[in-house]
């Protein structure tokens, strides 16, 4: 067990206010937030003078040492968990792909996941279930596994990938009546698989993402399920959203790091290994006008909460596409980066404020996830999540600094202005002074419980309302 903690001296930023106080944190959990606070002898010291004090990053988007294209990601959940503190996050939503196609029960593909993260995280952990094909025992799988016992709240469709993780549309909508009945989130990959397949060559193709992401809201709307759009990339599939949204409908919008700071360009750049490092799906936008659209809509709360998609193969596992581009592994990184960088994209930009900085790094992906206000808070009762961050301070991202088991970093060169100095998982320090102090294995599972209010509170409402009604007729 850690010493008691004090930081004073600080400004604490929620996603509803920021002010001057000290902070002290016991056995784990913050148990005083106020302006005074008078260290004793056997208490931890940080001096936050001239820093933030905000809640530790949440990454809901993660896939660490998931085996998929014949390769496994090269951030394991060490690693990976490791770059996420050193960047500032201290919880990771990481996606569970059992093999449910070739009859993987759910349940013992996340066994396996739980197997892999529980002996090697070092910051906390919730896992999110893909479903890959709609099965008779599918229904029943998941009611298990979204009891408290298991703690799964919301389960990930791919509208891509056709053949292997890619649902049809009709599995979709059935599995999306069933995450509605549970309450529990559906989130979705929204590209047109068949289309990539057929245009292979012209993967960058407009209108794939958009397309998707409408009718994954259709269906959605059509099973009553509240929907969680993973990576948006185009502005084609924000206006989707919006749209959906003035409609009435509960749908929640992702962006990632990389689309909030890059652009397709760097698919033709003269070096193939150089175009193949930023190889995603859905790709980096063609317009190099939609990284700043995408964080003006994160400001607007047309879209709402930030993640990484942090799927990392390494220079020997993307030349495998040398000659057949699509067999280049899909993924890039973001885990460590991305509470600089939204900071630099967002705040030092003078686009949002520290407040909506918060919203959209942690407090959001909290109360979606139903762990609002164990996490994503500064306050007494909060998990002491916390990161002392230094808004003045810049660094310059490269693979030679970088934690990430990975021999390239696709932000190389970018500079920021926004430093986590100081990580702060459960009450122990875990990053200061430029290195990490990490234990692996002493990250927890967090079971994340479904119904969460901040999503689910209007449902019995809305299905109430969208009950089929009799209409009696005289002849
Ligand atoms: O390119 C990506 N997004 N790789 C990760 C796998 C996925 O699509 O979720
Ligand atoms: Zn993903």
């Amino acid at each position: 067990m850690s010493p008691p903690l004090v930081i004073k001296n600080g400004t604490v930023v929620n996603e509803d206010g920021m002010f001057k106080a000290d902070v002290l944190v016991k056995n784990g959990v913050i148990v005083e937030v106020s302006p005074n606070i008078i260290p004793l002898p056997d208490m931890e010291l940080i001096d936050a003078s001239d820093r933030l004090v905000i809640p530790g990053g949440i990454d809901p988007h993660t896939h660490m040492q998931m085996p998929y294209m014949g390769e496994v990601t090269k951030d394991d959940f060490l690693k990976g968990t490791e770059a996420a503190v050193a960047g500032g996050t201290t919880m990771i939503i990481d996606f569970c792909c059992p093999d449910h196609r070739n009859g993987e029960s759910l349940m013992s593909g996340y066994n396996r996941w739980r197997g892999w993260a529980d002996p090697k995280v070092c910051c906390d952990y919730g896992l999110s279930v893909a479903i890959t094909q709609w099965r008779p025992e599918t229904a029943e799988q998941m009611a298990l596994i979204t009891s408290p016992e298991y703690g799964v709240n919301s389960f990930k469709f791919y509208m891509a990938y056709e053949g292997t993780l890619m649902v049809r549309d009709d599995e979709m909508y059935r599995a999306m009546q069933e995450c509605a009945k549970l309450r529990a989130l559906a989130r979705v990959h929204c590209e047109n698989g068949a289309v990539i397949k057929e245009k292979e060559i012209d993967l960058l193709a407009k209108g794939i993402e958009a397309e998707a992401t409408n009718r994954a809201c259709v269906l959605a709307a059509q099973a009553n399920c509240p929907l969680y759009v993973v990576h948006v990339m185009t502005k084609g599939a924000a206006a989707a959203i919006s749209h959906h949204r003035a409609q009435g409908s509960i749908v929640f919008g992702e962006p990632i790091a990389a689309g909030l700071a890059l652009d397709g360009s760097h698919y033709y750049d003269d070096d193939w290994l150089h175009a193949a490092r930023y190889v995603m799906s859905p790709p980096l936008s063609r317009d190099p006008t939609t990284p700043e659209l995408l964080m003006k809509l994160l400001a607007a709360g047309e879209l709402h909460l930030t993640g990484t998609d942090n799927c990392t193969y390494d220079c020997r596992q993307k030349s495998l596409g040398k000659g057949n581009f699509t067999k280049i592994p899909n993924g890039i990184n973001g885990v460590e980066d991305r509470m600089s960088v939204v900071w630099e994209k967002g705040v030092h930009s003078g686009i949002i404020d520290p407040m909506r900085y918060v919203s959209i790094t942690s407090a959001t992906a909290a109360k979606i996830f139903n762990i609002y206000p164990k996490k994503g808070r500064i306050a007494v009762g909060s998990d002491a999540d916390i990161v002392i961050f230094n808004p003045n301070a810049i660094r310059t991202i490269s693979a030679d600094t970088h934690h990430h088991n990975l021999d390239f970093n696709i932000f190389e060169g970018i500079q920021c202005h926004g430093v986590a100095e100081i990580t702060i998982s459960r009450g122990r320090i875990v990053w200061a002074n430029g290195k990490l102090q990490t234990v692996p294995g002493s990250g927890k599972f967090v079971p994340l419980l479904s119904n969460s209010p901040f999503v689910f509170s209007t449902q019995e409402i809305r299905e109430r309302k969208n009950v089929p009604r009799i209409v009696e007729r005289l002849d």
